[in-house]
C-alpha cells in the first residue's frame, strides 16, 4: 500500500504519488472540452470499437431486470451511454470520475443523449469510492487505471463495492505484440499524438504524459495478478489490435 512519500511514474518521470494525481488532475482539467475530438483523431475512431468490445463482454440484460454499473475514471460518459444503449429499462449507471471538468462535459452529453434519468455522475477517487460494500452489478473502467497513482488500492475498492456475482472489467492501453507494428506504433505514439494534441487541445504536453504513461503501464499478465490479489475470480485478459490494447476481467464471486 502506498505511503505519502512512496513514488511512481507521471510518464517517464518519478514523482511522489501526490503529486501523480495532481499532474494527472492538470492533464484532464485541461484536455476536457477537446478530449472526445482527440480521442477519436488519436486512435482513427479505434476507441469506439475497443469500447464496443467492452460492452458486448458487459451485455447488460435488455429487459426491465434491474442492473446497475459503476462506470469508474468514466470521464465524459463514454461507456456508461454505450451500455445504456445497449441495455434495457432496468440498466442504471453512475459515472464516477474525480475531476470536474471530464464530469461536467459528460452530465451535458446525457442530457443531449435524453440519457441523464439512467446515467449519473459523481466526483469521487477510485482509490476510495464513496459506495457502500457490494453494491453495483458491475464495476468498468476504460482507459483510466493508469492514471491512478495506487492501482492496488483502486482494485481492491471495485471489488468491495461489487455485489458476489458481480463483473470487473477493465479496458487499458497494453504491449503492443505484432512485430513491425511496434514500431509504427511508437512513432506515431511519441511523433504524432503529442504536435496533434498540442493543435486540437493547445497542450501537447499533456499528450506526451499519455504516451509515456501508456509505456509504463504492467504487462497484461502482471495486471493480471494484481486484479487476482485484489480477491477477483476467473481473472482473464484479451488483447485488442495487435496489443495497443487489452480487455482484463474478473468476477467477484
Ligand atoms: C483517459 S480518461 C478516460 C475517460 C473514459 N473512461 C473514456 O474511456 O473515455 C481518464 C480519466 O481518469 C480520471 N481519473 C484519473 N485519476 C482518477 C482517480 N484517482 N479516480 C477517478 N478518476 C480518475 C481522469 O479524470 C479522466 O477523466
Amino acid at each position: 500500500m502506498g505511503q505519502p512519500d512512496e513514488t511512481t511514474h507521471f510518464g517517464f518521470r518519478d514523482v511522489s504519488l501526490g503529486d501523480k494525481q495532481t499532474l494527472v488532475n492538470d492533464v484532464f482539467h485541461s484536455v476536457a472540452s477537446r478530449y472526445d475530438l482527440m480521442n477519436d483523431l488519436m486512435s482513427a475512431g479505434l476507441h469506439r470499437v475497443w469500447k464496443d468490445v467492452m460492452i458486448n463482454a458487459l451485455n447488460p440484460p435488455c429487459g426491465d431486470t434491474p442492473f446497475t454499473l459503476l462506470d469508474v475514471a468514466g470521464g465524459t460518459g463514454d461507456i456508461a451511454f454505450r451500455a445504456a444503449e445497449a441495455a434495457g429499462g432496468g440498466f442504471r449507471a453512475t459515472v464516477c470520475d474525480i475531476n470536474s471538468d471530464m464530469l461536467s462535459v459528460g452530465r451535458a452529453r446525457a442530457i443531449a443523449r435524453h440519457l441523464d434519468d439512467r446515467v449519473s455522475f459523481v466526483e469521487g477517487n477510485a482509490e476510495a469510492l464513496a459506495f457502500p460494500d457490494r453494491n453495483f452489478d458491475a464495476y468498468t473502467i476504460a482507459f483510466g487505471i493508469r492514471n491512478v497513482p495506487r492501482i492496488d488500492l483502486a482494485l481492491n475498492e471495485a471489488y468491495r463495492v461489487l455485489r458476489p456475482g458481480g463483473r470487473f472489467l477493465c479496458l487499458e492501453f497494453s504491449t503492443v505484440d505484432v512485430p513491425g507494428l511496434d514500431r509504427i506504433y511508437d512513432l506515431f505514439s511519441f511523433k504524432v499524438i503529442p504536435p496533434l494534441g498540442g493543435v486540437v487541445t493547445g497542450d501537447a504536453e499533456s499528450y506526451r504524459y499519455l504516451v509515456e504513461s501508456i509505456r509504463k503501464f504492467p504487462k497484461p499478465y502482471t495486471f493480471a495478478e494484481m486484479i487476482r490479489a485484489a480477491g477477483f475470480s476467473r481473472v482473464n485478459w484479451q488483447s485488442l489490435s495487435g496489443g495497443i490494447v487489452a480487455l482484463h476481467s474478473g468476477w467477484r464471486l
